[in-house]
């Protein structure tokens, strides 16, 4: 299935510039990474943490803002220009309390008039970097995908990507596929889907119905089984999930300060890889309990072993 493009979905907290250049060592089949979200301050500036995690360029990296305020936005998008990246990807899907709360994210699609105003302050400026967007389909349910798409397709995006979910439903339930189809349907650029791909079968049940799909975006399910994006592509898998997860491990206790740190990032990691594993509940447990990277180790070569 090579036609496809496959990006990994930004995850914050987990698709770090760490994880992500450990996955491209390893692992082949994605076109492009997105930063998890940087925060855009109102007085024009990123948190120095957000930086060091885009900066300097990376290729293959679409980088993500987060804001509510035009200018800012405008501001980070030609500063990430400047550094070399050519695609900015605004986040109006994020649906965290704090992060809706403050009209950001999936707060954004609150109130269509005020997000309209928003995007077209945003274009009516000169010299921006191409400009996609992540969204959902609406803020309190699906039906207002029609009229969310109507104003998408005002302005010139490069690309959409459409996470089929309510900012309501976070990211329970099932996605509404009928209402990724309504922005589709409106949309004249190109279009990714995103939301619950967990398998090479979820994909081809996914492209079976809907053949003009020609991207889509993975984050828990790629995370779960780093190897899904290639496999997809050509139909076989790489292996070497355990070199994967040491060197994964190795890397953090460079980069992080103590080995708490690093149990707390692995964990999160395993949370979702120990899906692939249902018949190792004990070994799972200790790795969800554990309070030492020893434990952690004996653990973790008590589900896989080394290839
Ligand atoms: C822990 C976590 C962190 C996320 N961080 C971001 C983020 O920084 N920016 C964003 O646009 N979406 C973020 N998302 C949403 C994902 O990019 C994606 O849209 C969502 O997980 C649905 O896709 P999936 O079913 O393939 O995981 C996050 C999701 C999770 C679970």
């Amino acid at each position: 299935m090579d036609r496809i493009k496959i990006y990994f979905a930004p995850m914050e907290g987990i698709t770090t510039k760490t994880y992500r250049r450990v996955h491209r060592q390893f692992y082949p089949g994605v076109d492009r990474y997105y930063s998890p979200f940087i925060v855009v301050t109102s007085d024009h500036s990123f948190k120095r943490r957000d930086k060091r995690g885009i900066l300097p360029y990376e290729e293959g990296l679409v980088p993500q803002l987060l804001t509510n305020d035009p200018e800012a936005f405008v501001w980070g998008a030609k500063k990430l220009a400047d550094s070399g990246y050519e695609e900015v990807n605004l986040n109006a899907g994020c649906p965290v309390g704090t992060v809706v709360a403050k009209g950001k994210g999936a707060g954004l699609l609150e109130n269509p008039d005020a997000f309209d105003a928003f995007l077209d302050s945003i274009f009516s400026n000169d010299d921006l970097p191409k400009i996609s967007i992540k969204t959902r389909v609406g803020f309190y349910e699906s039906s207002e995908a029609k009229r969310l798409a109507k104003i998408l397709s005002r302005y010139p995006f490069c690309e959409v990507t459409v996470h089929p979910r309510a900012r309501e439903d976070y990211y329970n339930g099932t996605p509404d596929k009928e209402a990724f189809d309504v922005m589709a349907e409106i949309i004249k650029v190109p279009i990714c889907y995103n939301g619950d791909l967990c398998s090479v079968g979820d994909v081809n049940k996914l492209l079976s119905e809907r053949n003009a799909i020609d991207r889509i975006m993975l984050g828990r399910g790629l995370i779960a089984d780093p190897d899904l994006a290639g496999e997809i592509k050509t139909g076989e898998r790489t292996g070497r999930l355990y070199e994967y997860l040491s060197c994964l491990r190795k890397e953090y206790k460079e980069e992080l300060s103590g080995d708490r740190d690093v149990l707390f990032k692995l964990k999160e990691i395993w949370s979702y890889v120990g899906r692939g594993f249902p018949d190792h509940e004990k070994s799972l447990k200790t790795i969800r309990r554990c309070s030492n990277l020893t434990e952690y180790d004996i653990a973790v070569r008590e589900i896989l072993t080394p290839s």
